[in-house]
């Protein structure tokens, strides 16, 4: 585990394979004013990570940011009863039989809205993903639309092949296939234009190297696809 700044953490989890792709898995910690947290995404439960994080604090929500990222959720949900689990509004179409107690909208609830505000990147069938910002340390937290992974990490073949789609660290983009799922780029362009609109300076990804300063040039450089012409 690592702590970002006052009140947010991260915690390195498995190495997982989706769709045959090697991912890095690393989930966000929060911890809100009243004590309580905040996870997002949470990595695979081992007993030493569940006792890292319930060292910081109750665990008073649990967060499926998109509609694949569905695996420990029941696992962190059966740790934690007490815990609201929610979930992006494509979650439900996958995982239907994953109990949850609300869809995240583009409105931060009232639980967590005076320290996080949140977006839907919505305008893809195939991802969504939940955009938040953390606003006491200037830190957005991005899914799977932004990929930067750590070249430290992968063997040569992967290194390659992740270079050649341009989602290796120092760079790191939307990978091509998660920008053509985006058919409806107008709201895929307000949530980005939203985004942009807040103050932060650090990305947090949950695969990737994060971008410890200067996210919102890297941002927006990483957006502007959004306005080239429709293929
Ligand atoms: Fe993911």
């Amino acid at each position: 585990m690592k702590q970002i700044a006052k009140d947010i953490w991260t915690q390195d989890g498995d190495r997982i394979r989706f769709h045959g792709i090697p991912f890095d898995t690393r989930g966000v910690i929060v911890r809100l004013p009243d004590g309580t947290l905040w996870l997002h995404s949470p990595v695979s439960p081992t007993d030493e990570r569940v006792a890292e994080i319930t060292a910081l604090g109750p665990i008073a929500h649990i967060i499926a940011p998109n509609l694949i990222h569905g695996a420990y959720t029941e696992q962190w949900a059966a740790l934690a009863p007490d815990a609201k689990v929610w979930v992006s509004p494509l979650f439900p179409r996958k995982h239907a039989d994953i109990a949850c107690y609300a869809v995240l909208t583009d409105e931060a609830p009232p639980d967590w809205a005076a320290t996080i505000d949140q977006c839907h990147f919505a305008g893809s069938k195939a991802i969504d993903d939940m955009v938040f910002l953390h606003r006491p340390s200037d830190t957005l937290i991005i899914t799977d639309i932004l990929q930067r992974h750590d070249p430290t990490r992968e063997p040569f073949l992967w290194r390659m092949i992740k270079g050649a789609f341009g989602i290796m660290a120092p760079g790191g983009r939307v990978p091509p296939d998660i920008r053509m799922s985006f058919r409806d780029r107008d709201a895929a362009r307000a949530a980005r234009d939203r985004i942009l609109s807040w103050e932060f300076d650090r990305i947090l990804l949950p695969h990737s190297v994060p971008v410890d300063t200067g996210g919102k040039e890297f941002f927006r450089k990483a957006m502007s696809w959004l306005d080239q012409p429709t293929p």
